[in-house]
């Protein structure tokens, strides 16, 4: 994913679309931090500094591709969760508001013309990356969320369809019903 990537008023408009989701008891429990250039950069040497230290066999080659993971588009995003424990949304609520974050931001961004690619890979799951971005370890990452343009068309892969996935449910109880049927 290349330049150009969304410039400072487009990536508000992307943000406010991030922001503009369900979000039960308004507990606004996530977290985005921009990342330019510059900041891709400083996260790619702690990536590759951490993994270096957690995999002690690493040749120089892997150690480049960890310093390079989080620069490979002009403008990266982190989305993260903190979940309020005991209230009384439910956890999965409060997670799944989240995620919504991240679907709006990846569809606002391709409304604009722009590529997007939502990614978790190791260093979301890691606490010294968490701690290193700012976060507490009981934090998630939900998505380090790549924007830009892309250098070549993305390969398309088989799709899940409708009769795969959606039932009519039917009143029978313990059953999902009966997949749609095709077109
Ligand atoms: C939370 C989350 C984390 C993801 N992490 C990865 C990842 O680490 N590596 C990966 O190849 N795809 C990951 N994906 C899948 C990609 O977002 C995307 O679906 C994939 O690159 C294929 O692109 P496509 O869906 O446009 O075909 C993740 C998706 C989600 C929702």
């Amino acid at each position: 994913m290349g330049e150009p990537g969304p410039g400072e008023a487009e990536l508000r408009t992307i943000l406010e679309a991030g922001l503009r989701v369900p979000d039960h008891g308004k507990l606004a429990p996530w977290r985005i931090q921009i990342l330019d250039d510059q900041a891709q950069a400083k996260l790619g040497e702690i990536f590759a500094e951490v993994f270096a230290h957690q995999n002690p066999d690493a040749t120089q080659d892997e150690v480049a591709v960890e310093r390079e993971r989080p620069t490979r588009a002009p403008v990266l995003l982190v989305v993260t969760s903190r979940i309020q424990h005991g209230h009384e949304t439910p956890e999965v609520e409060q997670m799944l508001s989240g995620g919504a974050v991240c679907q709006n931001i990846l569809v606002a961004a391709h409304a604009l013309g722009y590529a997007g690619q939502w990614l978790s890979e190791w260093p979301a799951f890691d606490d010294e990356i968490k701690r290193a971005l700012g976060h507490d370890p009981t934090d998630e990452i939900l998505g380090f969320i790549f924007l830009g343009t892309a250098a070549t068309p993305p390969a398309e892969r088989r799709r899940v369809g409708l009769g795969d996935v959606v039932h009519e449910w039917d009143g029978h109880a313990g059953e999902l019903g009966p997949s749609l049927a095709a077109d």
